[in-house]
């Protein structure tokens, strides 16, 4: 008796301390490894729910037809309702709005239009009790012409003199030319000839955004010196706007700066696609910038402890570049690079296999050791269901709730809000107004921008104004947060209970992932770990009812699995069991499904699980024995 009771001891012993043993080899259907897995701690940003609010758009509280802080601080707790853990906010700072907030004059100021410096602390207390973060959008490529630097730079201050990129320009038969034939992103030369200077500066967005010149490390310390100021007002972070655009080539040794080789595809010469921008984007210089921005959140917060403070960099770049961002073995980068890869590789025609592929490319891309996350959309994108269609909406809200890492959600995408037209009279953004009237839809990013939708009350409980910075979309009666709080399988339902679910699953949180096409309409994605429930997200891109055989695809799953999440497609419903073998899906429909137990899924969970299983047994034959000789 007591021989078997102690192998049994020993079998239990040997499962709690070393579970591993069970696994003589890998887990060879482990595509990427979760985050913290063997147990350690998570930094509270990398399986984090962030939410971007355009504060002009989000809600207005004195009525003047724009947002501003106090009505985010008023609405914070809706963000909190969502399940989200930090919020990043576009440009609130002094800023002649010739960018909407991305043309700064004063980076230390709250531009008067949001509120008073009085109003951001308070909503910075209003963020600490309900426990949201707070980032902000850092702006490093330019200023405005507004600023007091360039103003003091155009009239050669020495302390400013070369804190833009100027240049005298290129003399051709006695004429002036700009320094090279540099196109900006908003169309047109980015050289803007200055009278007072008598020069030309370099601007890679509009005219009134002079690029300020990195290969001064004046204006280094100057902008490490902004991000410090906003630490010390007790923010967790940046977005860094623009970072591919932050450097440019350096002149040569005549003082020039080299053309851009041309882009057959485009035969407009204002265009930016003109030119293929070898010399204005991605220069390696950038990346090690940003490290040096990363090292003044770290020195800051070795200075003063707390949480983790967050750099999330805006880079459309190529993914190996991008890749770079994240830090290499001797420096730390931004700890989330933003994947822009499902707004810029997928379609409304994408089917499962594109899907596959664009998840693959980051987690394949991604160097060890470091969190990925998921952008779905932005104040620059049009809107998601605008994008990949509006019934893809909570699919796409599932496929990101439900991959390793954290994601990105841009305000009013849990609830399905899409682009609204906008006619050219009401445009105002610069990057269509540089146009003309009959091309200016495929530029403009008002459509995206359009305010909140709150209600079904006057200007969708945005504002109560006459007239709204932006027309309010015709769709608001529909689709609005008091209306779709009451329907529970409304696109914010569902948000918020995959984001419940999120938060209560470690292995969401930190399991493993795999992503596989079942077909080319079928995405599924499975995630796992250890002693804990499995999750399938399974997404049916296509119109047509798809049933699936799920154990073809991942045969270590038990028999029957049940619904946690449904849609308002779905035909099961949450907490109903579907057999693994003949699983139906709607069209577009998605669900979220669970090993019935995780010590189902646990125990059955490939052959590798031999020894803890036994231990399990041996264990339970101790219970046995142990109550018979009582
Ligand atoms: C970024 C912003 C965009 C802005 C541009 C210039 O791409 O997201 O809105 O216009 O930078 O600052």
């Amino acid at each position: 008796m007591i021989k078997y009771r102690l192998i049994a001891f020993l079998a239990v012993l040997l499962q709690i301390h070393c579970p591993t043993l069970g696994q003589p080899y890998p887990n060879y259907h482990a595509d990427f490894v979760g985050i913290g897995e063997h147990g350690g701690d998570l930094k509270w940003w990398q399986t984090a729910a962030f939410y971007q609010i355009y504060p002009r758009s989000f809600k207005d509280s004195n009525g003047d037809g724009v947002g501003d802080l106090n009505g985010i601080a008023e609405q914070l707790p809706y963000l909190k309702e969502l399940g989200i853990t930090a919020t990043w906010l576009s440009p609130i700072f002094t800023s002649p709005m010739a960018d909407f907030g991305y043309d700064i004059a004063n980076f230390t100021e709250i531009a008067p239009i949001f509120g008073t410096m009085a109003d951001f602390e308070h909503l910075m207390e209003v963020a600490k009790k309900l426990d949201i973060k707070i980032i902000l959008d850092f702006v490093p490529n330019h200023s405005s012409d507004e600023c007091e630097w360039f103003r003091r730079s155009a009239a050669r201050d020495p302390e400013f003199k070369d804190f833009y990129v100027w240049h005298p320009g290129r003399m051709e038969n006695g004429n002036r030319h700009p320094p090279s034939n540099w196109i900006s992103v908003f169309r047109g030369s980015a050289w803007q000839w200055h009278e007072g200077r008598q020069e030309f500066y370099l601007h890679q967005f509009v005219k009134k955004q002079p690029d300020l010149n990195y290969r001064n490390p004046k204006v280094r310390e100057t902008m490490s010196n902004v991000l410090r100021f906003w630490l010390r007002k007790g923010v967790s972070g940046f977005r860094i706007d623009a970072v591919p655009h932050v450097f440019e080539i350096a002149p040569d040794n005549q003082n020039q700066y080299r053309d851009e080789p041309r882009n057959d595809w485009d035969n407009d010469p204002e265009d930016y696609g003109y030119l293929q921008h070898i010399y204005t984007k991605d220069q390696p210089e950038t990346i090690d910038l940003v490290y040096s921005w990363r090292a003044v959140l770290d020195a800051f917060q070795r200075e003063h402890g707390g949480e983790d403070r967050i750099l999330m960099a805006e880079t459309y770049s190529p993914i190996d570049i991008v890749m770079q961002y994240y830090g290499n073995a001797t420096a730390e980068g931004a700890q989330l690079p933003f994947n822009f890869l499902l707004i810029s590789e997928l379609s409304n025609s994408s089917n499962a296999h594109a899907y596959e592929g664009t998840v693959l490319k980051w987690l394949q891309h991604m160097p060890k050791g470091r969190t990925a996350n998921w952008v779905l959309g932005n104040h620059d994108q049009p809107r998601v269901g605008s994008r990949l269609g509006r019934d893809r909406v909570d699919m796409l809200n599932m496929l990101t709730a439900t991959l390793p890492g954290a994601s990105v959600t841009y305000q009013g995408e849990e609830l399905g809000m899409t682009n609204v037209w906008i006619s050219w009279k009401d445009t105002v953004d610069p990057s269509a107004c540089n146009t003309n009237p009959s091309i200016y839809e495929q530029y403009s990013r008002d459509p995206e921008r359009t305010p909140f939708q709150w209600t079904d009350a006057q200007d969708a409980g945005f504002s109560n104004a006459s007239r709204t910075w932006l027309p309010i979309a015709v769709d608001y009666k529909e689709v609005n947060v008091e209306l779709e709080r009451q329907k529970p399988l409304s696109h914010l339902n569902v948000f918020k209970q995959l984001w419940q679910l999120r938060k209560q699953s470690q292995t969401l949180q930190r399991g493993e992932t795999e992503v596989k096409a079942l077909s080319d309409a079928v995405l599924a994605v499975k995630r796992y770990l250890e002693r804990d429930s499995t999750y399938l997200t399974l997404l049916n891109i296509y119109d047509g009812i798809e049933t699936i055989n799920l154990l073809q695809s991942f045969p270590d799953l038990p028999p029957q699995l049940k619904v946690v999440v449904v849609t308002e497609r779905s035909q099961v419903k949450v907490g109903d069991l579907v057999n693994s073998t003949s699983l139906q899906l709607q069209p577009k429909d998605s669900l979220v499904l669970q090993t019935t137990s995780s010590y189902y899924s646990y125990a059955t969970n490939g052959e590798a699980r031999f020894l803890p299983v036994l231990g399990v047994y041996l264990w339970l034959a101790q219970v046995g024995l142990y109550l018979s000789n009582r």
